[in-house]
């Protein structure tokens, strides 16, 4: 019988060797494209967490540790920061293509669902992202945006509460937030990204009469 990991990776090798029409090329390459503006995200993501301190006191003078100090230091924040909105980019004109040959219908719904969450799982990991310098600026935004989410009944209530750890916005609220854009966020964006090219496999795999 086959496992979980077995059948993801059946799917994927499925899309490689799979000669596709012209008119889905375009879809392909903006699909890849994405993933691999994901690695890299996640690879100069490592190489800030190397140095960063989440912790109010800390976080101003190891940002600027990392941009004055760390060899590359300012590139890998460069590259971290332009990459996030490159694959926001992408991500948009991916689905807008799809809006636009309609190849969101049909076999191509859970495709569109899942790629539609990707894009709100990066907008949400960029946002929390820009919040992580923990200036007076990124401290007000967030404290307005928790107010708000906190206005729509108890799951409002509960979510913001979860996110500030506490009654007021303080060094907890980072360290939550910093947790969720370096792991939970990420983690989700890839088991989506994987379940996306599940499904293009398995349509692909139907389209040549082979196996799922
Ligand atoms: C979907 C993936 C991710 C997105 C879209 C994203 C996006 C961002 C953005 C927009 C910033 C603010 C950069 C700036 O303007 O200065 C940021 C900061 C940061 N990210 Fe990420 N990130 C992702 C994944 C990760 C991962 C996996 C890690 C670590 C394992 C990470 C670690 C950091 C750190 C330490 C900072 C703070 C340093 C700084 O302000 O430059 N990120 N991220």
């Amino acid at each position: 019988m086959e496992t979980g990991e077995q059948g993801v990776l059946k799917a994927i090798w499925g899309v490689l060797r799979t000669p596709v029409a012209p008119e889905h090329r375009g879809d392909l390459a903006f699909g890849w494209l994405i993933l691999g503006l994901f690695f890299l995200q996640v690879f100069t993501g490592i190489l800030l967490s190397l140095y960063f301190q989440p912790s109010p006191p800390l976080v101003a003078e190891s940002v600027q540790y990392i941009m004055r100090d760390v060899d590359w230091g300012w590139l890998v924040r460069g590259v971290h920061h332009w990459t996030s909105h490159a694959m926001l980019a992408v991500c948009a004109l991916h689905l807008l293509r799809a809006v636009v040959t309609g190849s969101y219908r049909g076999a191509g719904t859970p495709n569109w669902y899942a790629g539609t969450l990707v894009m709100a799982v990066i907008v949400v990991a960029t946002y929390t992202g820009e919040l992580l310098t923990w200036d007076q600026d990124a401290y007000w935004r967030l404290s307005g945006v928790l107010e708000r989410i906190e206005s729509f009944g108890d799951i409002g209530a509960f979510v913001a509460g979860a996110v500030r750890g506490g009654e007021e916005v303080n060094a907890t609220t980072l360290s939550r937030t910093y947790s969720a854009h370096s792991l939970l966020l990420p983690w989700l964006a890839w088991v989506l990204l994987v379940a996306n090219l599940w499904f293009l496999g398995r349509r692909l795999g139907a389209r040549r009469g082979g196996a799922r």
